[in-house]
This record gives structure tokens, sequence and C-alpha cells, in this order.
């Protein structure tokens, strides 16, 4: 029998640096004194790149080798053999071009595509009447590509938005996890990860709730982790705080009050002094103020983006002119 032609290549391949890994599971039907294994080589391969299936443990007095593409040795899935009487080469339907069978067993596969994950199977002949097949597999894993964290809402509010973190790509045969500020996660009541632990749903999001978050991909022979996401959580104002506290003062003395309350984004702050607006911006500076200048001052602080509004007065008291101690101790 003569090589068949391989048949025409009509892979699209859209990642360019596609990694496949290599693993191996080893199902063994008859008793022997050694086991046969089947070892990869490179364990880790990159697209493009070759692997070397090597085949260890051989036992003696054989007529030949068959590889299958999959699981089972089924004969569309036939790939290629080797007759060890004749040194023949024999190829099979799933022959692609790429796969080179060794007198020892071995199988070379030569510039590796993504449709080459999977497992694959050795039938040993043994020589005689009966003949004894032994099948072992190896599995093409997909190295975990970096994966990446995507959000329904980078932006939510405090405590009344739900926020889904989604870790991507989404890829079969890898299991994921989360953590955040570099904590595994806590399962609580406000957060729920979906079955196969890929997203991640927070139903309240507080300050202590904001992360970083990161994923991680893993399958059985590679891990592989997100960047940190940090929400940027919507909150505030608290009730502001005017400083300095003193509330009284000298005529001819400046007076300079400053507003702040916590909020993201940062609040807009507006005064009024008795109910009449003075001016906005966190502080307002009156300089040689007199008693005129008493009045209850308010400050307002106002959050755009979560639309809630508080604020603080504070009674400024001025006396009459200011006299030296030295003079009044006089008078
Ligand atoms: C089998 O043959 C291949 C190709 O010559 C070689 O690279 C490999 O080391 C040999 N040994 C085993 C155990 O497969
Ligand atoms: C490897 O495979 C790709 C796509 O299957 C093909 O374009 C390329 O020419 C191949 N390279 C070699 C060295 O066979
Ligand atoms: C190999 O098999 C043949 C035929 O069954 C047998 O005569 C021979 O003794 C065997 N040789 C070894 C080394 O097992
Ligand atoms: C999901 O994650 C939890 C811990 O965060 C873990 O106990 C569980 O086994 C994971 N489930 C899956 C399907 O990976
Ligand atoms: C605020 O009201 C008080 C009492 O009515 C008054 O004495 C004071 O002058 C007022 N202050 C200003 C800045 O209008």
């Amino acid at each position: 029998m003569g090589p068949l032609s391989a048949p025409p290549c009509t892979l699209h391949i859209t990642w360019k640096e596609l990694l496949l890994t290599a693993s191996l599971l080893i199902f063994w039907n008859p008793p022997t004194t050694a086991q046969v294994t089947i070892e990869a080589q490179p364990a880790k391969v990159s697209e493009g790149k070759d692997v070397l299936l090597l085949v260890h443990n051989l036992p003696q007095n054989l007529t030949g080798y068959i590889w299958y593409k999959g699981q089972k040795t089924d004969h569309h899935l036939y790939i290629t053999s080797y007759v060890i009487d004749t040194e023949t080469i024999i190829f099979g339907p799933a022959y692609s071009g790429r796969e080179t069978v060794y007198s020892n067993a071995s199988l070379l596969i030569q510039n590796v595509t993504r449709k080459d994950t999977g497992s694959y199977t050795i039938e040993i002949i043994q020589r005689g009447d009966r003949t004894e097949g032994v099948t072992g597999h190896y599995t093409l894993y997909q190295e975990t590509p970096k994966p990446s964290i995507s959000s329904s809402n980078l932006n939510p509010r405090e405590a009344v938005e739900t926020v889904i973190l989604s870790c991507d790509p989404d890829t079969q045969d890898a299991s994921y996890r989360w953590r955040i500020n570099g904590q595994s996660l806590r399962i609580s009541r406000t957060l729920q990860l979906s079955k196969n632990n890929r997203t991640l749903t927070l139903f309240v999001v507080t300050k202590d709730t904001t992360g970083p978050y990161e994923c991680e991909m893993k399958n059985p022979v590679s891990a592989s982790r997100s960047d940190p996401v940090t929400l940027n959580l919507l909150y505030g104002p608290d009730v502001p705080r005017i400083f300095p506290s003193l509330i009284d003062y000298r005529s001819g003395q400046n007076l300079y009050l400053s507003c702040f309350a916590d909020s993201n984004p940062p609040a807009e702050y507006t005064w009024t002094i008795n109910g009449t607006f003075l001016q906005t911006g966190p502080r307002i500076y009156i300089p040689q103020i007199t008693t005129k200048h008493s009045g209850l001052y308010r400050c307002s602080a106002r959050n755009s983006a979560t639309g809630s509004e508080r604020s603080t007065l504070e009674t400024i008291r001025v006396s009459g002119k200011w006299i030296p101690a030295s003079l009044a101790i006089g008078l």
C-alpha cells in the first residue's frame, strides 16, 4: 500500500501564537511487566511547532503499530501505521501530511494546529495468532490564554446597582477562580458565581467590594491570571464638614472656611449665608470681616453622578473690634 496524498489544508488559523499543551492518560489492557507510556516532547507546544509522541516500554515481538486520532481505534481516524517486517509506513484517512511514525513507534506531528488538540491512540499489534492491542491516549490541551475581566458596569452606584463580572474567554476544559484584593472570594448573599465560576454577580457594591478583582483560568496543564480590575464606585456625598470649627470671630479678622464631603466623583460645593447664595467651590475667603458677616453659613455638597446632595450649617458670630489685651486690661 502506498502513501495516500495529504488532504488539502483548509484550516483558518486566527490565533497567531496559539499554544498547545500536552498531557498524558494511559489505558493499559493486558497485564505486562512494564507499562507502555506515551510522553509528549516538548510538553508544551505552540502552534506551528512540532511535537513528538514518544512510546516507552514497547513489548517485544511486535508486527506493527497503528496510530489513531481520538480515544478509540476507529478506522476513520486511522492516521498512519508501521509494519515492522517490511519497514513499511501506511497512511490512513486521518493522515494530514504532517505525521511521521518511526520504527520505534513514536509519532512526530509537525507544525501542530489547533485541530491537533485531542487524544491519540496507539494500537500495538503483537506477533502470533492472538493479536493484542495496547492503546494509549494523549491529550493536547490548549495553554490557557491570559484572561481578561469584563464588567457590565465599571461605575456602579453604591449599594444600588448590580454588577456582572465575566472572565474571558469562555474556554471549555478550563476552570475559573476569582480573587478580590489578593484573597479568594468569600461567598455571601451579596454575590453569586455562575455554574462554572466564569461570571461573578455582585448584587451590592460597597467601598469594601470595589476590588481589585482578578480571575484565574486553569486547566490540567496550565493556569493564567488576568490583570486586576477595580470598580469605580459612585458614592456620596457624605455629610459635609466645615473647617475650622471655630465660630467666634472679631471684626477685622479674615474669615476662611473650607468644606469637605467624601464623594466619588468629588462633590460640587455651594455656600449660602442666611439662605442667600454666596459662591460655589469648597472654600470661602472674606477678608476683614465685620459684625455684618455674622450669620448662618451653609455648605452644600452635591454629587451629580449619584444625584444626592447634603449640607451642613455653621453659625458664625462676629463681635466688635478686637482690642489688644494690654489695653483691655487697662479699661
Ligand atoms: C524513537 O525514534 C525517534 C526518531 O528517530 C527518536 O527521536 C526517539 O528518541 C526514539 N525513541 C523513543 C523512545 O521513542
Ligand atoms: C504550518 O501550517 C500552516 C497552516 O496550517 C501553514 O500555513 C504553514 O505553511 C505550515 N508551515 C510548515 C513549515 O509546514
Ligand atoms: C516471537 O513470536 C514468535 C511467534 O509467536 C515466537 O516463536 C518467538 O519465540 C517469540 N519471540 C520472543 C522473543 O518472544
Ligand atoms: C467555583 O469556585 C468555588 C470557590 O470559589 C469552588 O469551591 C468550586 O469548586 C468552583 N466550581 C467550579 C465548577 O469550578
Ligand atoms: C445674617 O442674618 C443676621 C440676623 O438676621 C444678620 O445679623 C447678619 O448680618 C446676616 N448676615 C449677612 C452676611 O447677611
